[in-house]
């Protein structure tokens, strides 16, 4: 019997099974002739049955067909789902709630319904069930790193598949940084023709490693990205854009030197990991250049937040600029902290003038929050309390749990291992909610997300190898209501990975990476589990 990932809040079996042949066919209500258009496209693909598909407010013959219908009083991403014998059931409130609903049943079927071409010789037969289900969290997400290894768009949709493959309905794309700028601005061309390349690119974790002598670049048009929204908005996916300030700007400044601070600015993209000294100054003129440039992303992106980054802001080139030291004095600001805390807070007033709101990193908790701003908690958990317990909300995404680029295991054939050990174990115990938060306070958390930092990934195979399965656990994590036990799941897994090999996912295997999976003679930095306490200590201290 095929069970169900995430874990349904309620599951019961009934008799028989239902069987989708060339003569089945679907039968949606109007408001979810998208979902429906969806299932038939993957049904095709898999089974290459093209089932006729009726939109109508009531199903004229509900025999042999799979109905999709409008009930308001779901919540709004939860679903009924019943198979029988003669026909399958969907029930949603939304768009949402009838995507994942399809997702649902698409797990009853044979694990080769997740294939991308016609399976031969498989019964597409269904257990009799009925489910009634719904998200614990409204933000379930993963952030894609598209700076430090570009994506081309079609990767960007295949993950997109895959997120929705798992009901998360988030994915945040980190678009600019000092290694790259990759979307489009039309007023600011010269922000994806220089910033967009960089010459080289470092091998391994650890500065002093070798260069690899080959230019790297890229950028996704306009029009590029509105097929990645209307793709993903297509699957019940929000894509939420972020564009780095005040820190992780050398992409930018290289790109229009007078945005930099002093006259020192960089020519390229930097080449090298890690924190980066370049920074925005702290000119009118610069934050004008920031709403300009947020302008278009709001234009593109229609999600109500937008991530304005704020984090590993070095002050250093603040701090020694004389100029910005005498901006500082007029602005009346006592020290850099504040400065970073007011250049935030002008580019989220300009946000809430355009009706979106600010989305950073946990280090826009320094010198103070602004308003209405939601925050990105990434080290430990020390933001989350922090945000939530002063009425702002969160998002968790704690580097020691869900950083899927860190490495899985110690085996030395993982390859460029870096972070700390992240077991898919470890990833499944995900809880966003701190547990010294209160109830009211807890309110707050609005969900959470995956982190996956691209430095030493640079293809979707690699991208496949650190994102599944942890993913999926994290998935179940933020889906799930209830108690959760890693030896409940870890079956449901296994048979979960049978699905991921007919979507063509190469997934970390338990035993470790396969040949070619590995990234032999590439050291990366690697921390014991001594290091990673006192590296998380030097991180949460710097928020006081
Ligand atoms: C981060 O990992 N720098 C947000």
């Amino acid at each position: 019997m095929p069970t169900l990932l995430p874990r349904p809040a309620h599951q019961e079996f009934t008799d028989g099974e239902f069987e989708l042949t060339r003569d089945s066919a679907l039968s949606t209500h109007p408001d979810l002739a998208q979902p429906a258009q969806r299932l038939q496209e993957r049904l095709r693909a898999a089974t290459g049955f093209l089932l006729p598909l009726e939109v109508s407010e009531e199903a004229s013959d509900t025999s042999l067909a799979i109905r999709l219908d409008l009930d308001p009083a779901l919540a709004a991403e939860g679903f009924e789902l019943e198979t029988t014998p003669r026909a399958v059931r969907i029930a949603a409130a939304t768009d949402r709630g009838a995507h994942w609903a399809a997702q649902a049943l698409l797990q009853l079927f044979p694990a080769a319904v997740n294939r991308r071409s016609p399976a031969p010789g498989i019964r597409w037969t269904a257990p009799a069930t009925r489910v009634a289900d719904a998200p614990k969290f409204p933000w379930r997400g993963a952030m894609l790193d598209v700076v430090r290894h570009f994506a081309p768009t079609r990767d960007v949709l295949r993950f997109i598949d895959l997120l929705a493959m798992h009901r998360l309905n988030t994915l945040h794309l980190h678009l600019t940084d000092d290694q790259g700028w990759r979307v489009e601005i039309a007023r600011y061309p010269r922000l994806t023709e220089v910033g967009g390349w960089r010459p080289e690119t470092q091998l391994g974790a650890a500065h002093g490693s070798d260069t690899d002598g080959r230019p790297h670049g890229g950028f996704y048009t306009q029009d590029d990205i509105r097929e990645i929204v209307a793709y993903a908005g297509a699957r019940g996916i929000t894509v939420v854009p972020e564009i780095e300030l005040p820190g992780h700007a050398q992409a930018a400044v290289a790109a229009y030197p007078e945005l930099g601070v002093g006259d020192s600015a960089p020519t390229t993209p930097w080449t090298l990991w890690g924190i980066n000294p370049v920074i925005f100054n702290v000119e009118e003129s610069t934050i004008g250049f920031l709403c300009d440039v947020l302008d278009e992303v709001i234009d593109l992106f229609p999600s109500e937040y937008i991530c304005i980054g704020g984090d590993e802001c070095p002050k250093i080139q603040w701090v020694e600029d004389e100029r910005t030291q005498e901006r500082m004095r007029e602005l009346g600001l006592h020290d850099e902290e504040e400065l970073q805390s007011w250049f935030v807070s002008r580019i989220g007033q300009h946000l809430a003038s355009r009706g979106r709101k600010l989305l950073g990193w946990d280090e826009i908790l320094e010198g103070g929050l602004a308003d209405g701003a939601t925050v990105l908690s990434w080290r430990g958990r020390v933001g989350a309390l922090t945000a939530a317990r002063s009425g702002n909300d969160v998002v968790a995404c704690p580097e020691d749990t869900v950083y899927l680029d860190y490495r899985e295991s110690d085996l030395p054939s993982e390859p460029i291992p870096t972070g700390t050990v992240t077991t898919v174990e470890k990833a499944y115990s995900f809880d966003p909610v701190p547990a010294e938060l209160d109830a009211e306070q807890a309110t707050h958390v609005l969900g959470g997300q995956a982190n996956l930092w691209t430095e030493h990934i640079d293809s979707m195979r690699g991208l496949d190898y650190r994102a599944f399965p942890r993913l999926s656990a994290v998935a179940e994590a933020l889906w799930t209501t209830g108690d959760r036990d890693y030896e409940e799941f870890a079956p449901r897994l296994a048979e979960h990975l049978a699905r991921l090999d007919a979507a063509g996912v190469e997934y970390r295997h338990a035993d470790g990476p396969r040949p070619w999976q590995e990234r032999p003679g590439v050291s990366g930095r690697t921390r014991s589990v001594e290091e990673a306490a006192a590296h998380l200590a030097r991180i949460t201290a710097n928020i006081g």
